[in-house]
């Protein structure tokens, strides 16, 4: 006991000292009041200790993309650029937050088995999917709104994506065109499909999404219930701006998406929501007969679910919670990943995202069946942060991340990285 009061007392000793140093007046922390941030006693200082911890890692100091030494750098840099309502938007949950938290405190049940002495001097981190082939398996999960990050927006994502040979999924909701999406892109990105309660809306989204060339059509389908995503809530309170980048007329759905350039040209007299209440899984074949797209369900995490997605006909699942926004399950994606593997049985693609900020995640993911890896925030902090070059610096360390635990675990293919590799920790 003497001991933990004696450490709160250095702590605070040096909490104070750090105060007063010009180093947190850059940082642009607030460690005052420090009385209350660091009080006697056993009371533990979280504020101001984390405030500690991301100084240590240097997380506000980096001024180029190239000094970040890994993704979460960027989330520092984004929070402190971007109007709060912004990134309330961003970091949001729902409820608590604790279906973000647990995406991230999943990749802890696993553990990595690594094999030793192999040659691992050529490491091939290529993948297939539906008959294309891409670089390595980290794609760019949905984001909408992306010129609320960096007025390049999803342009500039898809100038990183090209750059790097990755698969971006573009948003219903994106503030850019899928044409002018593809031609920065210089080959189609794949779609995503809010279908709203009108399907007049949802066949022209669709059909407009195909004449412009996307192979694969992504229907989300875990908001369906609504949200509630309080953080986001709250940061409004201190930023009561209205962007009229992301929403115009208030909150509400229809004003905001009469701007959005995917529902120009549409008659959206009779929309209100990204979804109807009572869609279910004939929508698959609703869909099937206005496209020949390959079709993806996003947001499965049952096995149940996989297995009616392989009936119905889709050709690939996502395994998301959408990052912790939809319910607030408290599962994290990468523990479902394991019964909708199961749920496929092989038939079709699994894809997953939610929560993955290392290289040794993603290799989780692959090591549990995953054929690809999205993710979401880590890039859209790069992008809020430096633009495209901060996108293309995110995907790089991914990347460099992957292939350095491909390399300690003796693993130079993909295909190589199976089950054998994973201790599950909940056994
Ligand atoms: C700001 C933001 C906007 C999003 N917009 C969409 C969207 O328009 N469509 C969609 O299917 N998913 C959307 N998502 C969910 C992402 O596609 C993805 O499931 C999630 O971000 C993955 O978790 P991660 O951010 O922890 O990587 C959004 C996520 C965020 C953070």
């Amino acid at each position: 006991m003497r001991e933990a009061i004696a450490k709160t007392d250095s702590r605070r000793r040096f909490l104070r000292l750090l105060a007063a140093s010009p180093l947190v007046a850059l940082s642009g922390l607030s460690l005052a009041p420090l009385d209350k941030m660091a009080p006697s006693g056993n009371e533990k200082p979280v504020g101001a200790l984390d405030a500690l911890d991301r100084l240590a890692q240097g997380v506000d100091l980096i001024s180029t993309p190239e000094q970040a030494l890994n993704v979460m750098e960027f989330e520092a840099i984004a929070r402190k650029k971007l109007p709060p309502a912004h990134f309330g938007y961003l970091a949001t949950g729902v409820d608590d937050d604790a279906t973000l938290r647990a995406n991230h405190e999943g990749f802890t049940k696993y553990q990595i088995r690594v094999r030793r002495l192999r040659d691992v001097r050529n490491i091939d981190t290529s993948v297939r999917i539906f008959g294309a082939a891409w670089d390595n398996p980290i794609a760019l999960a949905p984001v909408g709104s992306q010129k609320a990050f960096h007025p390049e927006g999803e342009i500039a994502v898809a100038k990183a994506a090209r750059a790097k040979g990755h698969l971006q999924i573009l948003s219903t909701m994106t503030s850019s065109s899928v044409e002018a999406v593809n031609e920065a892109m210089g080959a189609p990105v794949w779609y995503q499909l809010y279908p709203t309660n009108d399907w007049n809306v949802a066949r022209g989204l669709t059909k407009r999404a195909e004449a412009a060339g996307c192979p694969v059509l992504v229907l989300t389908v875990d908001l369906q219930g609504g949200t509630n995503r309080e953080t986001m809530l709250k940061s409004r309170r201190v930023d009561s701006r209205e962007c009229v980048v992301c929403h115009v007329g208030g909150l509400n759905y229809n004003p905001t998406i009469r701007r959005r350039p995917m529902f120009q040209g549409l008659d959206l007299s009779r929309v209100v929501t990204q979804y109807p209440l009572d869609m279910n899984w004939e929508v698959i074949k609703r869909l099937r007969d206005i496209t020949t797209m390959k079709l993806v369900i996003k947001g499965i995490v049952t096995r149940e679910d996989a297995q009616l997605a392989v009936e119905r006909g889709a050709d690939g699942v996502i395994v998301s919670n959408h990052g912790g926004r939809g319910e607030e399950s408290n599962r994290s994606t990468i523990e479902c990943l394991p019964e909708v593997v199961e749920g496929v049985a092989g038939k079709i693609p699994v894809l997953i995202d939610g929560g993955f900020r290392r290289g040794t995640d993603i290799f989780k993911a692959l090591a549990l069946g995953a054929k690809a890896v999205c993710i979401g925030r880590p890039y859209v902090w790069g992008l809020a942060a430096f633009g495209q070059s901060g996108v293309e610096a995110a995907l790089g360390i991914l990347r460099r991340e992957l292939q350095l635990i491909m390399r300690q675990a003796g693993t130079t293919s993909l295909e190589q990285i199976t089950r054998e590799y994973l201790v599950d920790r909940r056994r």
